[in-house]
């Protein structure tokens, strides 16, 4: 007797349809598990034989062969339990095959018999959307996650025994119930109102928050540049429906996501600088998503910027680049986008008070200093902001602002730029490439000057220009403007020329 069940593989955020096909014949009681599947798969034997037991149904005493196809690709992750299981359920009779042809089944189990949520549901409903299959079976876990996919009725069950009786028709699958968001209704603990003085920082932040450009905070200790950084998702926009479904998928399959329905805060991820080049870009077997594409849509904030690793840094280079990692494991690549907002924060120089007259590092330190910084990032940064120590009387008053009335700026802002940018691959200008930016930043001559002085100086390099066409066409967003005029360019080199004259050196 041979039976049936689909489920997916992952591939990357990529689900992959896979049939288990459970073949049931006379012989020697036996169990064997073929085509590339990976130690949690194979052990998935012990898993089904265990659950199906404690479930009170019957493991057949016969020779039982479960092949996973297509055999070329490769199976991970122990989300194979449940349709094995049903699989067998199938083949030894104890549940009617015909339900099995519409309905996808994914979900891990315990050895009593229980189903447990297991990463990349959503990844798995909209591969069933995409096949066409009716349905979706999945642990109840991971129901509110799974039901986010439009053209799939999502099946929720708590057990094994469950799962066996909903398909026999003799019980309702658990439905999911309204699709909660994520966004757990906490009150918002930080706040741009906390940090005295710092309005010049302020207005920076706030570029990079409107028009999604790269920011490094340079300056003493102390002063509340981490501080500063922190705040920066409280001034960032909500999540679109689609990027939000996208950071639900990858923090899924990384199994982060543990709470149900929709992320739909943008991420906000701090890694340390002790991570591994692969904990930042994504690595593994099967591969999964590093901290660069966990805040895709959001911020990668790299704080203590100078002592991360070379090396570690030079990984960034490509998802910077690109706005995805690909990571390659035999003869197949799997994708991970990596489209973040990278915030970094530094001390000017080892002893933290250059350029001032009380640092007290050498010039090998300083040199040293600089060249860890220069290259793979120094030149994707668009503001650079030398941060002040504040002056004592502000530190006195109250802050220059809140982080309310910044997030009504920027989303005014970021509301221009979507009209504008409507039809083109890009939401915000820090998205523009270089065809939209020609397209959509036309400069009157008086505007273009500066640009040209500076690039004829040797302050600014070709890729730099355009960056700072980018930020002083965030700044006249900012200011209401549909023209990018001169000082709108001046203010955005005030940011700029800084970065360039530190790589040249
Ligand atoms: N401008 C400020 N307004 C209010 N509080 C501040 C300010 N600057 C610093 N603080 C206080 O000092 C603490 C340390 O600030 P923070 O960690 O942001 O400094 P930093 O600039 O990141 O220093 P480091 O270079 O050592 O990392 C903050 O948690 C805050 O309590
Ligand atoms: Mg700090
Ligand atoms: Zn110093």
């Amino acid at each position: 007797m041979l039976a049936r069940v689909t489920t997916v593989a992952l591939e990357g955020l990529e689900p992959r349809r896979v049939t288990v096909e459970v073949d049931l014949r006379s012989g020697l009681p036996n169990f064997t598990v073929v085509g590339l599947a990976d130690r949690a798969v194979r052990e998935a034997r012990e898993r089904v034989h265990a659950a199906i037991l404690n479930a009170g149904l019957e493991f057949p005493a016969r020779r039982l062969t479960v092949n996973l196809a297509p055999a070329s690709l490769r199976k991970a992750g122990p989300h194979f339990d449940l349709p094995i299981a049903l699989g067998i359920l199938a083949a030894s009779g104890q549940v009617p095959p015909a339900p099995l042809e519409h309905v996808a089944v994914f979900g891990e189990l315990s050895l009593g018999g229980e189903l447990r949520p297991c990463r990349g549901a959503l990844a798995a409903a909209e591969g069933a959307a995409r096949w066409g299959l009716r349905q979706l079976l999945v642990p109840v876990e991971r129901l509110e996650e799974a039901a986010l996919v439009d053209g799939v009725e999502v099946l929720g069950a708590l057990t094994l025994g469950d799962a066996a009786a909903v398909l026999r028709g003799e019980a309702e699958a658990v439905a999911p119930t309204r699709a909660r968001s994520a966004r757990a209704d906490e009150p918002a603990v930080l706040d741009l109102a906390d940090v005295r003085g710092h309005a010049d920082v302020l207005a920076a932040l706030t570029i990079a928050a409107a028009g999604g450009h790269n920011l490094l905070l340079s300056g003493p200790p102390g002063i509340g540049k981490t501080m500063l950084a922190r705040r920066l998702p409280t001034i960032l926009p909500p999540l679109h429906r689609d990027e939000a479904l996208e950071v639900t998928r990858i923090h899924s399959i990384a199994g982060l996501h543990t709470t149900g329905g929709l992320v739909e805060r943008r991420p906000f991820r701090a890694p340390h600088h002790t991570i591994s080049a692969s904990g930042l870009v994504g690595g593994g077997a099967p591969p999964l998503p590093g901290e660069a594409s966990l805040a895709h849509h959001g911020v990668l904030f790299l704080d203590e910027l100078s002592e991360y690793p070379r090396t570690t840094l030079e990984a960034l280079r490509q998802p910077l680049e690109d706005g995805r990692v690909g990571i390659v494991r035999g003869q197949r690549t799997a994708i991970f986008p990596t489209r973040f907002m990278l915030v970094a924060a530094t001390n000017p120089c080892p002893c933290g008070h250059a350029p001032t007259r009380r640092c007290r590092c050498t010039e090998a330190d300083l040199a040293r200093h600089r060249r860890r910084l220069s290259g793979p990032l120094l030149d994707r940064i668009d503001l650079l902001i030398h941060v002040q120590r504040p002056a004592a009387a502000d530190l006195a008053r109250a802050s220059p602002s809140t982080s309310e009335r910044e997030r009504h700026r920027v989303l005014e802002a970021r509301a221009r730029q979507e009209a504008r940018l409507a039809g083109t691959a890009a939401r915000t200008n820090g998205q523009m490439d270089a065809r939209v930016l020609r397209e959509t930043v036309v400069l009157a001559p008086d505007a273009e000057r500066p640009l040209r002085e500076a690039y004829e100086r040797g302050q600014l390099s070709a890729r730099g220009r355009d960056r700072t066409l980018r930020v002083a066409r965030t700044i006249a967003d900012l200011a209401g403007s549909e023209r990018v005029r001169r000082a709108h360019v001046v203010a955005a080199l005030g940011y700029r020329q800084d970065a360039d004259v530190e790589q040249a050196a």
